[in-house]
């Protein structure tokens, strides 16, 4: 395995959730997995008055208690406070950098890793510029920026705007950290490795497709921030709309970021956009209420803290919408994804089309049931192939049966976590896995619409749906016919004998 050059990662926002969860736990487990370089060090700031003895304390909250190598690594981590609207504050930083530099003897090679509110994601990098740090005279500038890229699309163009004056594309890593996760990047391999699934990937086999992402948590504290992004911000534009673009796109011609980006780039220019006097039967939003669950009551989202009890956001959103090229003509995308849903799990379902003739009916009624590939994403990663069997004994019975392959069979392999990967990639200097700017603004075109009807026509319903069920029934109505959603279980191949919720 190829090792990144010795860098320092300067973290914004250090005293933050996400980097004592996610951050500093990945670049550790990439310290103990050898995968970093000796010579690398991590520089937290932020706001808040810290001293380094306090920040690496409060570093070790979500790091393996029995990990002999903590101290090493904790020894690796330094903290310096900033002020971020000030630009003398970021001389300082350029100062505290160099003298890094040299007493460790660490070249100058930077990321600038952003996890701070996003109303300073124009300010910190343009004050970085101000003080030569974009410049890669002396070695790598580059800037890892966390999402949400823009609440709008005026605001991601404007976003990428700002960036742009100070850095070249190939410097800005927009995370969407869906794409980190292994069974996402599996896809590629699922479909563009296997020559029993290639020919079959389109219109003419494929009778739709679906992609769930469901979570049984709420807003877990986050009620501030979720209110003003709601469902459609914080995982439809850019979560589940890469997944699509995973599923949908063309081969690219290389495994390389700009070809691979190309491909994703062409499925959102493909979406069809969705029109005002369509958007009620395309789109059902909904909305959390009390319930209770095996005695426990749970509130509605409009009782979690920092959320307006008079509230409009979506905690919850299904939807129909096509895309307009010569691959996908005519074949329905569904998307449903919710917070307070019955349990966590992220699946694709690719149906495909029944048999022309039906030779196995009894009395009228349809046996065999459309086959499906469903790719699991989380939790018990794996693929399920679901189709149609004869029930040994007399007759022509037939019933579906599962054929499946769960990573967790392959026991010597640990799935690295999606902030592991990403953040190893960027060090590479790969950005495969990252948004380009102009995929960010062809995904926001694409939900723009949406969003400002809401905002402007407040008779456009928001449906109720009791916290642990899955979601308003009235996104069953995007389905047709004898379709419908598939409400997965934890475990993957759910119609066995039991389901775990
Ligand atoms: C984040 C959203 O980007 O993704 C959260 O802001 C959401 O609201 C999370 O819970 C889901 O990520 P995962 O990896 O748990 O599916």
């Amino acid at each position: 395995m190829k090792i990144p050059d010795p860098h320092i990662i300067v973290i914004f926002g250090a005293s933050g959730d996400l980097t004592k969860r996610k951050l500093i736990p990945a670049i550790h487990q990439l310290f103990i997995n050898h995968l970093l370089p000796d010579d690398f060090v991590i520089l937290g700031t932020s706001r808040t008055p810290l001293t380094e003895e306090e920040f690496r304390h409060r570093m070790t909250e979500f790091l393996p208690t029995d990990e002999e190598k903590n101290i090493q690594f904790l020894n690796k981590i330094y903290y310096q406070t900033i002020d971020y609207e000030l630009t003398e504050d970021y001389v300082k930083l350029k100062t505290r950098l160099e003298s890094l530099n040299q007493s460790l003897n660490i070249p100058a090679n930077y990321l600038f890793y952003l996890s701070t509110p996003p109303n300073l994601y124009d300010v910190i990098p343009e004050k970085l510029a101000l003080a030569d740090l974009n410049s890669q005279s002396d070695g790598f500038r580059r800037l890892i920026i966390e999402k949400p890229f823009g609440n709008n699309l005026k605001s991601a163009r404007l976003l990428n705007i700002s960036l742009l004056k100070n850095y070249e594309e190939n410097q800005i890593f927009r995370i969407d950290h869906y794409l980190g996760k292994e069974t996402v990047q599996n896809l590629m391999v699922t479909r563009f490795a296997n020559g029993i699934f290639e020919p079959v990937w389109n219109r003419n086999f494929i009778g739709r497709v679906e992609i769930s992402s469901a979570e049984s948590l709420g807003v877990e504290g986050r009620g501030g921030y979720y209110d003003h992004s709601g469902a459609m911000r914080d995982m439809v534009q850019n979560h589940l709309l890469q997944v699509v673009g995973m599923v949908a796109m063309e081969p690219p011609v290389i495994i390389e970021a700009d070809a691979i980006r190309h491909e994703v780039m062409k499925v959102f220019q493909s979406l069809r956009p969705i029109k005002p006097e369509d958007l009620q039967k395309q789109v059902i939003r909904g909305q959390y209420t009390a319930s209770t669950i095996k005695g426990q009551a749970l509130p509605g989202y409009r009782e979690e803290s920092g959320v307006d009890p008079g509230s409009h956001t979506e905690t919850f959103i299904a939807m129909k919408f096509f895309i307009d090229n010569w691959r996908w003509a005519g074949v329905p995308f569904f998307i449903r994804t919710g917070k307070k849903l019955p349990t966590r799990v992220t699946e694709i379902v690719i149906e495909f089309k029944p048999t022309p003739h039906h030779l196995f009916d009894q009395n009228g009624i349809e046996q065999n049931k459309p086959n499906q590939l469903i790719i699991r994403i989380q939790p018990d990663e794996g693929l399920l192939l679901k189709f149609n069997m004869k029930e040994p004994g007399a007759g022509f019975s037939v019933n579906q049966v599962n054929m499946d392959f769960h990573y967790s069979s392959l026991a010597e392999i640990q799935l690295s976590s999606a902030y592991e990967r990403l953040l190893l990639d960027c060090l590479h200097g790969d950005a495969t896995l990252f948004s380009r700017g102009d995929t960010v603004e062809a995904a926001w075109i694409f939900i723009q619409p949406i969003l400002d009807a809401w905002a402007n026509d407040p008779s456009i319903p928001i449906y109720g749906y009791p916290a642990g069920t899955w979601g308003p029934y009235e996104s069953d109505g995007l389905m047709d016919g004898e379709m419908t959603w598939r409400y997965p279980c934890k475990n993957l191949a759910d119609d066995g004998l039991y389901c775990e919720l």
